[in-house]
This record gives C-alpha cells, sequence and structure tokens, in this order.
C-alpha cells in the first residue's frame, strides 16, 4: 500500500511499515484476508476465511451467545462441508482472538443459507455484526449466488431487518422437517 502525501511525495518509511503490515496479515490471516471497520477504535478487527479454526475457541464463541454445545466431531464435519466459513479475529501480532463468526451452506452457485451468525458479548454494539454480513453477502456475491436465506431468533429479526433482508412472506412459503 502507497500513501501519497503532499505534492505526491511518497514518505518511504510509511510505505515500509505498510507494506510489512500488509505481509503480517497475509502470513496470520490468508491471502483474501480484510480489514473489519468497527466503531470501537481501541482494537483492529480481520476477516478471515482461510486462517484455522480452533473448534475449542469456536464453541467457546458460540456458548458465549447463549447457544448450547454440540458434538465437536459434527461440528469439524459441519464446518468441513461448509460453503464458506469467515471467522472475525480481534488482531494481535501474538495470539489474535476470535470474537465473531458465521458460515454459509449451499450448492454453491444458486443459493445459499447462512448459519451460526456470533459475535462475542463483550464486541457486540461496535458494528462488527453489520459488517460480517456485509462480508458474508459480499462474498457470496463474488461466487454469482441468487438467493440468500438465513433463520433468525426472534430477538435478531430487526437487526437483519433493517441491512435490507425481508421476512418470508406470509409465511406460506416455508416448511421444516426435523428428524427428532
Ligand atoms: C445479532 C448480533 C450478531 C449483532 O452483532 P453486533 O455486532 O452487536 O451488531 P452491530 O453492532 O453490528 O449492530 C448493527 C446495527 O444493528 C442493531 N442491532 C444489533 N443487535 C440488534 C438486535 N438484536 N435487534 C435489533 N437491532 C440490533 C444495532 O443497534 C445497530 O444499529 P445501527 O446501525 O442503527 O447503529 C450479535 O448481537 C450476536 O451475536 N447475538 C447473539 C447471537 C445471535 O442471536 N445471532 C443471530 C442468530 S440468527
Amino acid at each position: 500500500m502507497i500513501r501519497k502525501l503532499g505534492k505526491n511525495k511518497i514518505n518511504i518509511s510509511d510505505w515500509a511499515r505498510n507494506r510489512y503490515e500488509n505481509e503480517d496479515f497475509e502470513n496470520m490471516y490468508g491471502l483474501n484476508a480484510s480489514k473489519c471497520s468497527s466503531t470501537d477504535d481501541r482494537f483492529e478487527f480481520m476477516f478471515s476465511q482461510e486462517r484455522p479454526l480452533d473448534l475449542i475457541e469456536l464453541e467457546q464463541l458460540l456458548q458465549s451467545v447463549g447457544w448450547s454445545r454440540r458434538p465437536m466431531r459434527r461440528v469439524k464435519k459441519a464446518l468441513d462441508n461448509s460453503l464458506l466459513k469467515v471467522g472475525l479475529w480481534q488482531h494481535d501480532p501474538k495470539f489474535p482472538r476470535l470474537v465473531g463468526f458465521a458460515r454459509c451452506t449451499g450448492d454453491g452457485v444458486l443459493h445459499a443459507t447462512v448459519w451460526d451468525v456470533a459475535i462475542h458479548p463483550v464486541y457486540q454494539g461496535f458494528g462488527l455484526g453489520k459488517e460480517l454480513m456485509f462480508y458474508i453477502l459480499r462474498s457470496l456475491k463474488r461466487k454469482g449466488i441468487e438467493r440468500v436465506f438465513l433463520f433468525a431468533d426472534p430477538g435478531v429479526v430487526a437487526f437483519y431487518k433493517s441491512q435490507g433482508w425481508q421476512l418470508e412472506p406470509k409465511g406460506s412459503k416455508c416448511a421444516f422437517w426435523y428428524a427428532n
């Protein structure tokens, strides 16, 4: 990244610092990682689809928002079979912390469904959830996916609605089947 200063002068030390910083980010979060903006300027946050997820850390995150524990082996399989997995990391050069997560399943071409959207309670209210949803939709759009679905808990319907999601019309088009 090169930043022009003043009359088109390039500050070499800034350029070098940015370059090394970007290389560090790439090494930690993968080639397609991107920064996530937030209203909490104490921390830097990164989206990554490539940084390996620690299953225990992920389960702790999902439990922190009140979801019940799931068998680790099945979670691993579900992740392996997902179309898209996004970790949101609070950046730290030594110990990045997983503070948000979402994943999608689907056919990879036409339809996708979003699951497990979670932001750790300590980091809620700083715009991260909204950015995570934008990131997910951008990534799905790049794959050419035309329709995206999700199942919202009643307490978060307004969160999605404010971002342009529509409620399934008149409750007439949805069907569920549960094995148990
Ligand atoms: C829902 C969740 C992902 C939102 O994340 P967040 O980082 O706190 O949300 P943001 O800070 O990005 O909020 C963005 C906007 O949505 C609003 N918002 C956040 N949570 C909301 C909620 N539950 N209901 C209505 N609006 C909400 C915010 O006020 C903010 O509004 P603004 O843009 O006008 O300022 C997070 O609260 C969470 O992980 N909840 C527990 C797990 C969960 O229920 N996940 C959804 C499963 S369907």
